[in-house]
């Protein structure tokens, strides 16, 4: 393995100093440095090595490759110095490795990278300064890290020439809003498969030219506020199956009767998981008179039984109860009358029709 190696690098070297007249010298070199397990081509000045099992990057990728690809290998850890002699570098597939770090600045001699995979990896959180400088980046995946919860308000910044971005399958609970209103040329956001329960006013901000949205499959995802995907322009909207949309008022905005210019969506067809009598249908059938009959929202309404005397022994523990009703299922907060919050230990038991009782045990001091 060493005299492979030793042989190799004056090769390279020679490539160097000889670039600019000696093209057949060039394809030669190049060609000569293949890495061993991997397949080259000179033409298109390709590299790959696909499933090798390779711990790092191979010795003898040529400094000249503009398409490099290391996906289903065994790739842990991306340093700054890692990618810093491939400066033509324009498509880099680390897919299907173990990587959970990449440290910030290890492509910042990338600068031509258009596209980026690093899909199906251990990835934990995106810092900022990772992708700094990847101006002509357009393609960038971050789908199915599973471990993906934090991607910093700064990472994509300067990022405008991204095009897809995809955020699928990953443990995001919230959108990166922040993150994202950087991506001013942004038109296809792929985030399937999260679990995001909610959606902030403007989840969306400044992603003017957004054409196509996927947010399906987030199986905590009970409702869109109104304001949630305001100033998107979009042609496709996809949460179809897996969201459990609750068909109560705060849908009404999205009924194509109500829904601003503005947001033209073509696609949508998500159903309703609740009320009862809307279950299955998807929004766009709602008409008249369903959607005055059940399409509403009841004020919460705390149960007849709210006051109640309980007798408890100092140091031991009480149990509290109430029942409450409200359509959207109200969320219930127990404060003392010195107004504590008491919010460990609630055991909330779920009724259709937003019916709901909380058990709160309490250690009388
Ligand atoms: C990057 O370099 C570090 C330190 O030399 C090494 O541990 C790591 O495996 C390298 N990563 C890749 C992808 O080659
Ligand atoms: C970025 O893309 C433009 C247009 O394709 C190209 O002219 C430029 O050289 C690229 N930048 C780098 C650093 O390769
Ligand atoms: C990520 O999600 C998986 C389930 O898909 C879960 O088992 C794991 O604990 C989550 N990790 C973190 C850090 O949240
Ligand atoms: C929305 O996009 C369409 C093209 O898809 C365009 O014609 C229209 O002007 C855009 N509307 C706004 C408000 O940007
Ligand atoms: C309060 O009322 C509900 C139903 O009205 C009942 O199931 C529950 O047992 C009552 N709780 C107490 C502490 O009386
Ligand atoms: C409250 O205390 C009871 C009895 O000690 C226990 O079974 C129950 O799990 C407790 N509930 C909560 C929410 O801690």
């Amino acid at each position: 393995m060493l005299g492979k190696r030793d042989t190799r690098r004056p090769a390279r070297l020679r490539c160097h100093l000889l670039l600019g007249g000696a093209f057949l010298l060039l394809l030669a070199s190049s060609a000569l440095s293949c890495p061993a397990r991997c397949e080259c081509s000179a033409q298109t000045k390709s590299v790959s090595c696909h499933r090798k099992r390779l711990p790092s990057i191979p010795e003898g990728v040529p400094i000249e490759t503009r398409a490099l690809d290391l996906s289903k290998n065994k790739l842990r850890l991306v340093t700054a110095y890692n990618f810093s002699s491939f400066l033509q570098l324009e498509d880099l597939d680390l897919s299907d490795n173990l990587i959970s770090v990449v440290e910030p600045g290890c492509f910042h001699s990338n600068l031509a990278l258009r596209s980026l995979n690093l899909r199906s990896n251990q990835l934990m959180l995106v810092a900022k300064g990772v992708l700094t400088g990847l101006t002509n980046l357009t393609h960038l995946d971050l789908s199915h890290n599973r471990l993906l919860v934090f991607i910093s308000q700064r990472a994509f910044t300067g990022l405008l020439g991204i095009q897809s971005l995809t955020l699928e399958r990953s443990n995001l609970t919230v959108v990166p809003t922040d993150a994202l209103s950087h991506l001013h040329n942004l038109i296809e956001l792929h985030m399937r498969f999260l679990s995001v329960s909610f959606l902030k006013p403007f989840s969306f901000k400044r992603l003017t030219r957004l054409r196509h949205l996927e947010m399906d499959f987030w199986p905590l995802l009970e409702t869109l506020p109104p304001l949630s995907l305001h100033g998107l322009n979009l042609t496709t909207l996809l949460c179809l199956g897996g969201n459990p949309l609750v068909c109560d008022c705060r849908l009404l905005w999205l009924l194509s009767s109500h829904r601003p210019a503005s947001l033209q969506i073509l696609d949508i067809q998500p159903e309703c998981s609740a009320p009862q009598h809307l279950l299955g249908k998807s929004l766009r059938d709602l008409k008249e008179p369903l959607v005055s009959r059940y399409m509403t929202c009841t004020k919460p309404r705390i149960g007849p039984n709210a006051t109640q005397l309980l007798m408890a022994d100092e140091g031991q523990p009480a149990r509290l109860s109430c029942t409450v009703e409200g359509a959207p299922r109200p969320s219930v907060v127990w404060i003392t009358p010195h107004r504590r919050y008491l919010n460990v230990g609630v055991q909330s038991v779920f009724f259709p029709f937003g019916v709901f009782c909380t058990n709160i045990n309490v250690t009388v001091d």
